[in-house]
């Protein structure tokens, strides 16, 4: 799959968020090692900060099919304009657990809600010196 397409899922997850109150939705693909695929999207709360971003969402979603340390690659979209959306600082310390456990540098593809735009990043570079299971020797 091109990261287009995983990219396109992630548009499509972003149609079944539930954002009534920052009317802002967001999607979220993930692929496995192994090609198979979850999708998420933001679901948020009438008590505000008890929202969830898509991310985690789709991370919730690729823990029961494939297992976060098979999490390869991951796209995120959101919004309608031309502006990338990057995941926000929760989320990426989220991806950085599952990287860790996976001994990966997650891919993660970032686009525009209007689609016009997309970038590549790896979470090694969106989240530098970060703090992850390998600190507290969780890791095999
Ligand atoms: N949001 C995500 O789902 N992922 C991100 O990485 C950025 C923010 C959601 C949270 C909230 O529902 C809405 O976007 C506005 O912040």
């Amino acid at each position: 799959m091109t990261d287009e397409e995983l990219l396109q899922l992630a548009r499509d997850a972003a149609t079944r968020a539930y954002a009534p109150y920052s009317n802002f939705k967001v999607g979220c693909a993930i692929e496995s090692v192994d090609g198979d695929i979850v999708t998420g999207a933001n679901m948020e709360n009438a008590c505000y900060r008890l929202g969830i971003c898509a991310e985690q969402s789709a991370l919730t979603a690729a823990q029961h099919k494939f297992g976060l340390d098979k999490v390869a690659r991951i796209a995120v979209t959101g919004g309608t304009d031309a502006t990338v959306c990057t995941p926000c600082g929760g989320c990426r310390q989220a991806i950085l657990e599952a990287a860790q456990l996976g001994g990966r540098d997650v891919e993660i593809v970032c686009g525009s809600g209007d689609g016009s735009a997309l970038e590549r990043h790896r979470i090694a570079e969106l989240i530098p010196f970060g703090f992850g299971p390998a600190n507290l020797g969780h890791l095999s």
